[in-house]
């Protein structure tokens, strides 16, 4: 086939089914199942986030909450740790709400249509069809990221695959795509998602490995480096931020956040708008003024914007806190790796643990 011919649908499904069997990834632990539970939390912990990170992650949530009404009865407190680290807290917060939806609305029994899939919390058309290719063997095409990228460079789409007419031009695509019989529904969907994560990567694709290579436009006219279309790039916004690292002996001072809003229901130092702010607070805490040490500022970058924030360190020589916050609480450094706290704050106390050695203790 040459690549002005346009592939014919079965001829794209089936060649990157026979590749999937041949050289895709065949042992991940939510591949073992046609349960929507396992397969739905899956989907959603792999958004923006790489396998490998998630391995951990989906075992642990899985020892913990084995069933959709174990999910759905447990309080999002106890939910977030489970979460803590792999960032996209939203994610863990529709999680919970989606278990809820279906045991109220569909008597945990998950839906098995990409349809009604897309009416869950936390469930779009691309995760609700993949569900129900998995799953239930309907013929769903789903448009990821990855997908983008592929369809993108397959038939030389040009524009921001996030624009509102690429996108719909992609969605067309990949429904052409599909597979005639809907039995190959997993086998294709699994292929096509293993297809833009290890081989038509964003900055190194190995096209000479490529199951469709042939039929690839961006690959004939070279244009491989230039799809899909870069997305013009706002200047990111910086915001600021001051964190209080109070400390006594090896316990932290953390607040839990509010339920929504950044790193909602997670633990984090109190945070301030200034170092006056911080100070303030910290002679309020405490019943004194206190010397608080500037540490180095640290950068988080989210998707709209990077916190920048300076940690403040305050040795205490005793725990008696004079304000009464319910959001407050001592955790031990020696647990940094279990508490609920967002990636970066585990970073920081993981530094702190190691620079507690160095701190003098005030007398
Ligand atoms: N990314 C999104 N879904 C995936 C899956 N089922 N397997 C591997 N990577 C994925």
């Amino acid at each position: 086939m040459t690549a002005d011919a346009a592939p014919s649908p079965s001829g794209f499904a089936t060649r990157l089914i026979a590749w999937q069997a041949r050289d895709g990834r065949q042992d991940l632990p939510w591949q073992k199942t046609r349960d929507p539970y396992r397969v739905w939390l899956s989907e959603i912990m792999l958004q923006q986030t790489q396998v490998a990170t998630v391995l951990d992650y989906y075992a642990r949530f899985l020892a913990r909450f084995p069933t959709v009404e174990a999910l759905a009865q447990a309080a999002l407190e106890d939910v977030m740790p489970l979460w803590a680290g792999l960032g996209y807290y939203a994610r863990a917060r529709n999680l919970h709400a989606c278990a809820q939806a279906i045991c109220a609305r569909h008597g945990g029994v998950f839906p098995s249509t990409a349809s009604e899939l897309a009416e869950l919390p936390g469930i779009g058309p691309s995760t609700a069809a993949a569900i129900a290719a998995f799953c239930f063997d309907e013929r769903a095409a789903i448009l990821d990221g990855n997908v983008k990228r592929v369809l993108a460079r397959h038939f030389a789409v040009e524009g921001d695959p996030a624009g509102a007419a690429v996108e719909r031009h992609l969605w067309s695509l990949a429904r052409d795509l599909l597979p005639p019989s809907a039995c190959d529904m997993p086998a294709y969907t699994q292929a096509v998602m293993d297809l833009g994560a290890t081989l038509c990567t964003r900055s190194a694709p190995r096209c000479p490995a490529c199951p469709v290579q042939t039929t690839c436009v961006a690959h004939r006219d070279d244009r491989v480096d230039q799809l899909p279309t870069p997305r013009v790039r706002k200047a990111v916004a910086l915001r600021h931020a001051h964190m209080l690292v109070l400390l006594h002996a090896e316990q932290v001072l953390l607040q839990q956040r509010p339920p929504t809003g950044l790193w909602g229901g997670l633990l984090t130092p109190p945070q301030f708008d200034t170092p006056a702010a911080l100070h303030a607070a910290v002679t309020q805490l405490t019943g004194a003024p206190r010397a608080a040490q500037a540490l180095p500022f640290r950068r988080h970058a989210f998707t709209h914007f990077t916190l920048e924030f300076v940690p403040h360190l305050v040795v205490l020589p005793a725990t008696a806190l004079h304000a009464g916050d319910a959001a407050l609480c001592w955790r031990s450094l020696a647990h940094a790796d279990e508490l609920a706290v967002p990636a970066p704050i585990r970073t920081l106390l993981r530094d702190l643990r190691d620079l507690r050695a160095q701190v003098a203790a005030p007398r």
